[in-house]
C-alpha cells in the first residue's frame, strides 16, 4: 500500500507556530514520526507539502494512479478550498482529514471543512499521533 501525506499551509512553521497549539516538535520530526509509524504499518509512505493551493490540487491529481491512500491536513484550506475537495473527488483516492489540533473548540470559521464530504474519516486533536491513526484508517479501507 502506498500512501501520500499532504501537509497544507504553514504545516511547515511546526515548531515555531504558535506551540501552545501544535507543540513544539517541528514539521521534520513530523515526517520522522510518520516514516516510523508507516515502517510499523508495512505501509510505502510519501510526502507533500505547500503554503499553495494550487500546488496541494496538482498533488493529489499526480496522484493518481500512483497511489492508494491519501492521509492530507488541508491546514487552513480545510475551511476555504471547494478546489481541494473537488480534486479529492475527482481522483477517488480514499483519503483521511487530519488536524492536529481540535478544531471543533477553536474558532467558528474552523466549524466548517469542505474537505470532508470527499475523506472517509476525520481524525483531529491527537497532534502527531492523529496522521499514524489516518494511515491505519487506511490500511483497514
Ligand atoms: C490545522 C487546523 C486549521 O484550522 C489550521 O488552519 C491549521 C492547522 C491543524 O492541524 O490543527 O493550519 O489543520
Amino acid at each position: 500500500m502506498k500512501i501520500l501525506v499532504i501537509n497544507g499551509p504553514n504545516i511547515n512553521m511546526l515548531g515555531v507556530r504558535e506551540p501552545e497549539i501544535y507543540g513544539t516538535s517541528t514539521y521534520s520530526d513530523l515526517i520522522v514520526f510518520i516514516e516510523k509509524a508507516a515502517f510499523r504499518l508495512g505501509v510505502e509512505v510519501a510526502f507533500f507539502q505547500s503554503n499553495h493551493e494550487g500546488a496541494i490540487v496538482d498533488a493529489i491529481q499526480e496522484a493518481y494512479g500512483t497511489y492508494d491512500g491519501i492521509v492530507i491536513n488541508p491546514a487552513a484550506y480545510t475551511h476555504t478550498s471547494v478546489a481541494i475537495l473537488d480534486a479529492l473527488k475527482s481522483v477517488g483516492i480514499p483519503a483521511v482529514e487530519v488536524h492536529i489540533s481540535d478544531v471543533r473548540e477553536r474558532e467558528d470559521f474552523r466549524q466548517i471543512s469542505y474537505v470532508r464530504a470527499a475523506c472517509v474519516a476525520t481524525v483531529m486533536g491527537k497532534g502527531f499521533d492523529g496522521y499514524a491513526e489516518a494511515m491505519e484508517v487506511l490500511c483497514e479501507t
